[in-house]
């Protein structure tokens, strides 16, 4: 939006950002969701991880990745060699979406309307904090940087270059992981997952 003009020094405005998408109503989801989960982290970081959308306990907090996902996640990060503490972690969409089954709020995949609609608010944060290297974890953070044409499975692993922005690292997203983990081959999914984050390093 013309009202987020990045000019000068990184991340300046980005307190500004988050206060006004507090009151966003660009789609639905605003409705039901208990808070919106803006970005956290340095305002000057040099590396930018994009989730999905807000869990559970993300929406309650307000704050994102700090559920299951988040916990395994700092785990992965953890053992890459990445300090969390040096990027800033977002979303890519930032309202919680849900359908309720009994006492529990099953996550339920945000649609291309609530992605584009919110695409405007990641667009915000990077235009502000100016990253180096933009990390997509999983399809819906792939597709609203990169649209479509990019897909987890073929590009996983790969750093993509795209107009306007910075370089994309493309991987899963760790529920994923945290989905299959009782399985024959989970160690080895999540060697791989930590392999593509080790990447990361280089642009710190
Ligand atoms: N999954 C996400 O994609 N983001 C969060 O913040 C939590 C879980």
């Amino acid at each position: 939006g013309p009202e987020f003009e990045s000019g000068g020094e990184p991340g300046k405005d980005l307190g500004a950002i988050r206060s006004t998408a507090e009151n966003c109503t660009r789609c639905d989801l605003y409705r039901t969701a208990t808070h919106l989960v803006f970005g956290e982290g340095a305002a000057d970081a040099n590396v930018v991880l994009v989730g999905e959308q807000p869990g559970d306990k993300e929406d309650l907090a307000g704050r994102p990745f700090i559920g299951p996902a988040g916990r395994f996640l700092d785990d992965c990060l953890e053992e890459a060699n990445i300090d969390r503490t040096r990027c800033y972690v977002t979303n890519a969409v930032k309202h919680f979406k849900f359908t309720v089954r009994g006492k529990r709020r099953i996550h339920s995949k945000p649609n291309l309307g609530e992605i584009r609609a919110c695409a405007w608010w990641l667009s915000a944060e990077l235009r502000m904090i100016q990253p180096s290297l933009v990390v997509a974890l999983g399809a819906t953070a792939l597709h609203a940087l990169l649209g479509k044409d990019a897909k987890v499975t073929r590009d996983r692993g790969r750093i993509l270059s795209a107009q306007d922005l910075p370089p994309v690292l493309v991987t899963i997203h760790p529920s994923a992981l945290l989905r299959t983990r009782g399985r024959p081959d989970a160690a080895q999914d999540r060697q791989r997952f930590v392999n593509e984050l080790r990447q990361i390093e280089d642009y710190l």
